[in-house]
């Protein structure tokens, strides 16, 4: 099963992340110490780390397991962030990060809400699921926007470097679709 490799919402563009996109991606999330702060992989240090992770990317589209998308922004062109999603049949996980400098203008909101739309609609996919830490607000409204619900708090989920947590603590959202 696989995810189209492109998604269109209002205002946006999501697209395969490659390998050329290393130095947008340093530059707009992935090197940033806020953007980063929940997130389970340490702050890029150098445009090289940022490198790493757009091959991985372009890797998991080749083999199918993942499907990350770099946001577009569709009027400027400028890379926003990130959505991946994973699809392991009948549920379906999203992953996201946008950078700091374009929070709070509803992007993110509007690119996982299309994500989690194309993957609830699905017939093999019955469970949409994220998680997020329990402080960051940002990300749970971004989930309840999208129709996910808290379902529970999970205990040792997540290893967050920038916080010091070898097994932190995660909400899980999720959206469910009855399978009858
Ligand atoms: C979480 C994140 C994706 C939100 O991106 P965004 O583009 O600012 O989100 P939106 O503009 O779509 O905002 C969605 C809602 O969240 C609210 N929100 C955003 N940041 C918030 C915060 N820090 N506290 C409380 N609410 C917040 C907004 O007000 C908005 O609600 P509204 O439409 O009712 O006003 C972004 O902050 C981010 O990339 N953070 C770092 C990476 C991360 O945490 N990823 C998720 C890991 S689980």
């Amino acid at each position: 099963m696989r995810a189209p490799d492109e998604i269109h919402t209002e205002r946006l563009r999501l697209r395969p992340i490659v390998r050329s996109d290393a130095d947008a991606i340093f530059h707009t999330y992935a090197g940033s110490a806020r953007a980063t702060h929940f997130m389970p992989f340490k702050t890029h240090q150098h445009v090289a780390d940022s490198l790493a992770f757009a091959v991985r990317c372009q890797d998991c589209w080749r083999s199918g397991a993942a499907f990350p998308w770099a946001v577009i922004e569709t009027a400027s062109g400028r890379m926003l962030g990130n959505v991946e999603l994973k699809l392991s049949p009948p549920q379906a996980s999203i992953g996201y990060i946008f950078g700091d400098a374009f929070w709070g203008q509803g992007f993110a909101s509007e690119a996982v809400s299309a994500v989690v739309a194309w993957a609830i609609a699905q017939p093999d996919i019955y469970r949409v699921w994220a998680t997020c830490h329990p402080g960051n607000l940002g990300s749970a409204a971004v989930l309840r926007k999208a129709g996910l619900h808290l379902e529970a708090t999970l205990a040792n989920w997540e290893a967050r470097p920038q916080l010091g947590e070898v097994a932190g603590p995660s909400h899980m959202y999720a959206l469910i679709k009855p399978t009858a």
